[in-house]
Order: structure tokens, then sequence, then C-alpha cells
């Protein structure tokens, strides 16, 4: 799609997405690329545009992470932020070094507010500073448009090239006015007009989808969350009965989640698709039979999917397209856009199915961060219920049961889930918090229960507050919250006397048991 773009230039820093994700809601479209990617490859794209992002090096040491003077010189605005204003100031001609005092956390920065990226900023603003290096003396022909007492350049600034650099992160929520010196530097300086819009996203994308299938057949999995749901219901406004979706219910759903996909994409549902649901329930628990190691568990699911869904997809025959809800950030983590290539390939449950005869993938949301997806789906009219879906495994509660996967054991999870998930919605802290869930532990104590001992298991909370997904700080829940939760899961759930909540941040912990 021929959009205005700002290039967000990652040099390998904890904050590429969300820079990218902050230039978004300015309406502004913006796509992460390596500090690797060629200079030929950037001035073909055209940017408005580029931010050049933190990082972890030092970068005046030997096979730091850089880019080229030239880049400076192509008439393109620039903003470096954190390392990337100290690549900004070592490659101009600044010096940079280790800083007499590092600087971390919310610092109060006093900016000069003639500069227009602190146009409508307060004098003195709090800022979220994060580094061990500074720059000591800005490059020849800037100027310093703020400090503060242990960063004498917290903020320099070249108008005539349009180069300006940030020691601290305007893309952290806590630099209290970070937003609006992103919007001048994408409106001020690059005169962007802000024609990232979802509902013309969805618009040309249907009618992207329409031109590209034709008259073709298209199948779907449909997992029942929230990138998959609005995947299949943009193809199905896109070009209706021409889409198959598969549901596969592996029994390790949440409590009604299978009935709630049905509800929505099956026969009584607003759209015309033609919907499948494989209830696959007990061939899973067969294969999970016996099975205590997370990661077999991991794998025999996915391998137990992808099966379920190539012989239903050999009923439907040929296909011409195969959809899939690939986002942006999967297609950054994968290694294709940006510098950090993570660690999440053990999360594609199976990866692509080997025998579906089909001719094509699309991806509908390939471009879109998970709010983007999120708001195209309310756009769609997909129901609020569904779209705020928290983020949830591809094994589903499989490896949210600690050991051996029974159906008591799913029933017992998923009843002690529904029962969190109630109570802190009633609390109103379903949009608040990252993820939260109820696991079942594989230990067993002692209690009583009326005039009886009980010997019963434990099920463990856990609510995590998370920017990435990648490390995240256990929530702080109001303790009515949990003792409500606690008194009616011993209550109400069978075969559960004791309740835990898991206070473990990531790391050490991870965000789920297993
Ligand atoms: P961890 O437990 O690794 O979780 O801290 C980070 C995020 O990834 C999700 N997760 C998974 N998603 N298949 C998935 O599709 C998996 O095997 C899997 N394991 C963890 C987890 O829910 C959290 O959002």
């Amino acid at each position: 799609m021929n959009q205005e773009k700002i290039l967000v230039i990652d040099f390998g820093g904890q904050y590429n997405q969300l820079v990218a994700r902050r230039v978004r809601e300015c309406n502004v479209y913006c796509e992460i690329y390596s500090y690797k990617t060629d200079l030929e490859q950037i001035k073909a794209m055209k940017p408005k545009g580029i931010i050049l992002t933190g990082g972890p090096d030092s970068c005046y040491e030997e096979g730091a992470a850089s880019c080229s003077r030239e880049l400076f010189e192509l008439g393109i605005p620039i903003l470096g932020l954190c390392y990337g204003a100290q690549v900004m100031m070592h490659v101009l001609g600044g010096h940079v070094c280790k800083a007499p005092v590092r600087e971390y956390g919310k610092i109060e920065v006093a900016v000069d507010r003639s500069s227009k990226l602190f146009a409508d900023v307060s004098e003195k603003t709090i800022c979220w500073m994060s580094h061990n290096d500074y720059i000591e003396k800005e490059a020849p022909g800037f100027t310093i448009i703020a400090h503060t007492p242990n960063c004498p350049v917290a903020a320099a600034e070249s108008a005539e090239r349009q180069l300006y650099a940030f020691q601290f992160h305007p893309e952290v929520l806590h630099t209290q006015e970070g937003k609006k010196m992103l919007h001048n530097f994408v409106y001020g300086v690059c005169g962007c007009m802000g024609t990232w819009k979802m509902d013309a996203f969805v618009e040309m994308s249907i009618q992207a989808i329409r031109e590209k299938v034709g008259d073709g057949k298209v199948l779907c999995a449909l997992s029942g969350g929230v990138d998959s749901s609005v995947a299949a219901v943009m193809l199905a406004k896109a070009v209706g009965d021409q889409l198959t979706c598969v549901f596969v219910d592996h029994g390790l759903l949440r409590k009604n989640e299978g009935n709630e996909v049905e509800e929505v994409f099956g026969p009584n549902g607003p759209y015309k698709l033609h919907f499948i649901r494989v209830n696959a329930q007990q061939r899973f628990y067969d294969r999970l039979k016996g099975v205590e190691d997370p990661e077999r568990k991991r794998k025999i699911i996915g391998e137990e999917f992808i099966r379920v869904f190539e012989e239903e997809a050999k009923k439907i025959g040929a296909v011409d397209f195969l959809v899939q809800g690939t986002i942006y950030p999967d297609v950054v983590e994968s290694g294709l856009g940006g510098e950090s290539a993570v660690i999440k390939s053990h999360h594609n449950v199976g990866g692509l199915p080997d025998y579906v005869d089909f001719k094509e993938i699309i991806e509908p949301l390939r471009d879109l961060f998970k709010d983007e997806v999120r708001k195209v789906g309310l756009e769609l009219g997909i129901p609020e219920k569904l779209v705020y879906r928290q983020p949830f495994p591809g094994p589903g509660l499989g490896i949210r049961i600690i050991g051996e996967v029974t159906p008591e054991k799913v029933t017992m999870v998923q009843e002690a889930d529904a029962i969190y998930r109630e109570e802190i919605a009633k609390a109103g802290l379903d949009r608040e918090i990252g993820q939260y869930f109820a696991a079942l532990t594989n230990m067993r104590s002692v209690g009583v229960m009326g005039d009886g001992r009980t010997y019963d298991y434990a099920i463990a909370l856990r609510a995590v507050n998370t920017i990435d997904f990648m490390t995240a700080e256990a929530a702080e829940l109001p303790w009515e919250v949990l003792s409500k939760t606690a008194n009616r899961i011993v209550n109400e759930v069978k075969n559960v006397n004791r309740v835990l909540y898991d206070c473990t941040g990531k790391p050490p912990g991870t965000i789920e048991f297993e």
C-alpha cells in the first residue's frame, strides 16, 4: 500500500517495537529495519523521516552497531533516541564517552521550547533515562536543546539539516510528554499528514483481498484467538462463502471458548462462510496421557493440531489460498525486520501443514501491531468480548496444567480460571492487566473442609503486566479481589483446596508455568 512512511532503524534496543507503535498511534505508518539495511534500500523506500532506536553497545567501541555518515546527508529528517542519539553525535564528530554519573529512571529535563520538537512541551518535563554513556560534546553544527544536572546534552538539534538527538526515551510512557515530542517530529518536522487509519486500512485490505483471491477458494485455521478471528472476518467480508474456516477444538481451551467461537463463526453467526468445528478433544487427551514433560506436551499438541487440520483440509480438497494470522511483531521477531531476532520459535504451534494443497498464503494482518489488530476487529464489527480476549498460548491449558494432562484436571483449571476472570472483570481490571490466568499445580496438600480432612490440588493464580511479554512484573492485585477469588475457587471447584498467588517476575520466572 502506498503510504507515507517513517522508518525505525533498530540498533537492538528493547523498545524498538514501542517506538514504531507510538508513531503509528500518531496515525503515521512506520516500519522497523535493522541498522545493517543498505542505504540504497532506505532511499528507495522514500521515508518521510527516520528514527534511530536505543541499543546495548557503546558506540565508540570497535564493532559497535553504527551507520554511515551518508545516512545523515540524505536530506531526510532523523531523530536519534538514546543510543541512536549517541551514534548520530559520534558519526558526525561529537564526543560520546562513559558518563560520570549513570542516569536511570524518571529525570526532570529542562528543554528549549523554541525547538520544533519541544513545541507545547513544558519547560521542565519528566523524561525516562537509561544510559551508561553520554554525549559529552555535541557534534559541530548542533545546538543543545535540553539538559539535566548530570547530562549536558540531553537533546541537541541541527535544525537546518533536520537532525535531532534525544538522550532520553520519548516512546516510554514514563516520559510524560514523549508522545507530544514524537508527534512534533512526525508532523512538525517530517510533514506527515496522518494517513494511517484503521477504517481506511480495512477498506483497502478488503478490496485488495478481493482482487487477489478472485473466485479462488480460501482456507483458514481458526484458533479462537484475536488474530485468526480478525483475519477470518476480514476474509469473510471480502470473499464470503469462498472461505472455509476449520476450528479444531483440542479440549484445552478456556471454559466455554469453543462455543463462543462457534456462536460467532458458526451457521447462526453473522458471517457467510463455511464453518467446520472438529471436536478432537479425546484425540488430544489420548495422546497426552502419561506425558509430563512441557516441551513434549507442546510438541504433541502442535503436531496433533496440524494432523487434524490436514485431515479436514484433505476432505475439502485443493484450495487456492491459506490464511495465516501473522502480525507485525511475528515478522520482526522472526528476524525479517529489526535487529532483535528473538526466541519465540517454540511458540509457533507446529508451523505450516505439509499436506494441505494450497498455492499461496494470505496474511492480511502482517503489517499490524496487536492493538491495531484489535482496532481492525472493532471496525469489522467483531464482538468486544472476542476482540479484547487476552493472549492465549497455542497449546492452551496443556501448559497451564503442570505434569500430566487429564480431562478432570482440564475441568478444574477451566472452572478456576473462569471464576478468576469473572472477579477480575467485576473489579474493572480486565483491560488493565497484560495477562492473567489460573494454572493447576501438580501439588496436593492437606486441608480441612467442613469436618473432614481433604487432600487436594492447589490452583496458582498469575497476573502480569508487560510491554512485550519478554519481561514482565507480577501485578499488584487488590487483596479483596484475590481473597474473593480464592474463596470462590475452593468452594466451587471440586478437588481444589488451596489457592496461591504467583509473585514472581519474568525473569526469573516465565509468564506461563511450563
Ligand atoms: P512465557 O511463558 O514464555 O510466555 O513467558 C510469553 C508469552 O508467550 C505465550 N506463550 C505461548 N504462546 N505457544 C504460544 O502460542 C506456546 O507454546 C507458548 N508459551 C508461552 C504466553 O502465553 C505469553 O503471552
